[in-house]
């Protein structure tokens, strides 16, 4: 929670360099129908703040400031470093990105700069503690902005010392790296650090290294921006917006460096009957948020109406737009922010949904929504700050989704990383069951249930640690795919899961990829302890398994591997580690977690039935406690309700009856009576 303003943030981008200031007046009187209190500015106002070299023009945004006071909003200042000025890139060419084919990008576009070049680090200093020098002590700064979406990278002569100075430092010798890159193969065995190139296809464990470079290099460019502006600004948290699960850098080590998790929120709603897993996948991307730092996070971009650059820019439904931001708060968001909030009329963004559109008045549909978010928000006060208890974890973890984007073997065809993470939380959500997602090398012991599926690439130190935490009562989950390459991509020696295989109690001979039309018929054990029944479907991969001390639970029927194990149960310590050999039906995933839930009694936000794709989440304060019932379906949807869950609807005081309908993409939020 913001100490200078301890409200939900509401508000969102605002380009004032765009426009006039009679517009910024005008601006003003529709924020306070919107009740908007929170604008995150300078986005990409470089060039605006300084037009040639060295000359500075403030004037513009100290009156933004004064205007903003005037009008009881805060703001967000963003370091311009997204996007360069002309001169900057003229006077400066290192500063432009050089791309794979080793063409140095023309000036324009954004996001695009070398995060190496001295100058580049050099000019974004200077502005960054301009910034700070001017507005750090502003009593209406309340975050800063660090850049915007970071991402890519650059192959320029700079980076490529970097990049080996990197390597050096992370192996000592070019032997060692030698050993860890397996790079006989091939004949890859170098001399010199100085001829490791950027990526070489063949050599899996120089991209993973690569990637990881990547990341280091944007975060130690971001702690070179964040030490601009603390400068004059010590007591300002800071935030960089993310992208969800963008692949281009591991945002779970990005963060450590921000004060606030952020990130930008662009679900592409269908109005059809998936509409619900679209919702699904963005609740999972909200909980990863929170889970960075294990407190609220800032929606701080969504789009009010449409994404210009979708393929078919579908309006909101009616309903959508607070469902979304109700959705964010439920997961522990402490702001619902846009991008934008006023619609430019020029450059490729001018159809970007925005608060006020081109026709420049508050009488439209995208603007009464966001005025009644508004004032939900105020509505919500109690909520702000609460936490979202999780007892199950979800591992997302980048570096492995890395490892499998670069295997070559099992199946090429469909790896589904990212999806299948998001099948399985979908099972929780769709039980209203608090996650949170966190990488392999999180801590793991205040879960019940851990679900770590296809965790093909073993970090330092994972397999311990996930020994450890069943040793001591823990629930695990892992899938076909788990446990077969370290962290530099050499596969284990003595069978798979490599350090795996004791805690799993099994022996994974091999994987079978199946093609798309194939599948392999799975049927539980009589009795087996999950209650599974009927016949399940194995697609994709799958597993050939010997148990070793492993219970098995269901065993395949068809093809070669009738009769081998395709989901088993190692108790070990005083916890249990489940394995599912094969990518399976959702009827499978879902009766498998369903029985895990009962079995180890996992809390869930409502305690009666949710009809598919209504969801609940809950968030507790101060011994207060808060669900959101949601609706992400297009369907009124009725719910009953148990005698034991009495509650009071926060948006309009209503009791909870013990019947309660949710209009189509419908929200209630309630606060629980003891
Ligand atoms: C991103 C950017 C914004 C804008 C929006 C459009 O999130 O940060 O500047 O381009 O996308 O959806
Ligand atoms: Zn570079």
């Amino acid at each position: 929670m913001n100490a200078k303003c301890p409200k939900f943030w509401h508000g969102g981008d605002y380009n004032p360099e765009q426009w006039s200031e009679e517009i910024w007046r005008e601006d003003m009187r529709l924020a306070k129908l919107a009740r908007v209190n929170a604008l995150s500015v300078g986005i990409f106002a470089w060039a605006a703040l300084e037009p040639s070299e060295g000359r500075f023009e403030f004037g513009w945004l100290d009156r933004v400031f004064e205007l903003a006071k005037e009008n009881g909003i805060f703001i967000v200042l963003a370091t311009p470093s997204g996007g360069k000025p002309a001169w900057l890139s003229e006077r400066y060419p290192e500063a432009r990105r050089v791309l794979k084919d080793g063409r140095r990008e023309p000036h324009g576009f954004r996001h695009n700069h070398c995060y190496t070049s001295p100058a580049y680090r050099g000019k974004v200093r200077i502005i960054n503690e301009k910034l700070s020098e001017r507005y750090g002590r502003d009593p209406a700064l309340v975050l800063w902005h660090i850049s915007n979406e970071y991402s890519g990278d650059c192959r320029c002569e700079l980076c490529r010392a970097a990049f080996h100075a990197w390597l050096k430092a992370r192996y000592g010798t070019i032997e060692a790296l030698n050993q860890a890159w397996w790079s006989a193969f091939w004949g890859h065995t170098l001399s010199d650090f100085s001829q490791v190139e950027f990526d070489d296809w063949s050599m899996s464990a120089s991209i993973l290294d690569y990637k990881r470079f990547v990341t280091a290099q944007t975060a130690s460019f971001m702690r070179s921006e964040i030490a601009a502006v603390r400068k004059h600004s010590p007591d300002v948290p800071v935030t960089t917006n993310l992208m969800g699960l963008f692949p281009g850098l591991d945002y779970a080590a990005l963060v450590r460096d921000v004060d606030v998790v952020s990130w930008d929120s662009y679900p592409a709603w269908k109005n059809d009957d998936d509409d619900w897993k679209v919702a699904s996948d963005v609740s999972m991307m909200h909980d990863q948020n929170r889970s960075f730092k294990k407190q609220p996070f800032l929606l701080m971009e969504s789009a009010p109406g449409t994404q210009q650059w979708q393929s078919v820019p579908k309006l909101r439904r009616p309903g959508v737009q607070l469902l979304e931001a109700m959705q964010a708060v439920a997961h522990g968001s402490d702001s619902v922010q846009y991008f934008q909030w006023r619609k430019g009329r020029g450059g490729c963004e001018k159809f970007h949904g925005a608060v006020v559109d081109h026709v420049g008045h508050e009488h439209t549909r995208v603007f009464g929504e966001i005025a009644e978010i508004g004032r939900a928000l105020a509505l919500l006060e109690p909520v702000l700050g609460a936490r979202n208890a999780a007892e199950v974890a979800l591992i997302y973890d980048w570096e492995n989704a890395w490892g499998i984007e670069q295997m070559s073997g099992f199946n090429n065809q469909a790896k589904n990383y990212d999806a299948t993470c998001r099948a399985h939380y979908r099972q929780l959500w769709q039980r209203g069951i608090t996650v949170d997602v966190v990488d392999s090398i999180a801590e793991l012991s205040s879960y019940r249930l851990v679900i770590a599926p296809m965790l093909y690439l073993l970090r330092p130190g994972v397999a311990e640690r996930l020994g450890e935490y069943v040793r001591s009562g823990g629930t695990l989950v892992t899938t076909y795919l788990t446990g077969i390459v370290n962290e530099t991509d050499l596969c284990f020696t003595g069978g798979m899961p490599g350090p795996l295989r004791a805690l799993l109690g099994i022996w994974v001979e091999d994987i079978d990829g199946l093609y798309t039309d194939e599948s392999v018929s799975i049927v539980p054990e009589p009795e087996n302890e999950l209650g599974l029944s009927g016949e399940y479907q194995a697609r994709d991969f799958c597993s050939i398994v010997h148990a070793e001390g492993a219970e098995v639970l269901a065993r395949f029927t068809t093809d070669f591997h009738a009769g081998k194990p395709a989901l088993t149960k190692h108790r070990f310590g005083a916890g249990a580690a489940y394995f599912v050999a094969s990518r399976n039906d959702e009827r499978f995933l879902s009766d498998v977690q369903h029985a895990l839930a009962q079995k180890l009694a996992l809390r869930r936000a409502f305690p009666g039935d949710l009809p598919q794709g209504v969801t609940a989440q809950a968030r507790a304060n101060e011994g207060r406690e808060f669900v959101f019932l949601l609706n992400a379906t297009r369907r009124e949807q009725r719910l009953n309700v148990p005698a034991s869950f009495r509650a009071r609807s926060l948006l309009d005081g209503a009791r909870v009856e013990r019947e309660l309908s949710l209009e189509p993409y419908g929200v209630r939020v309630l606060e629980r009576e003891p």
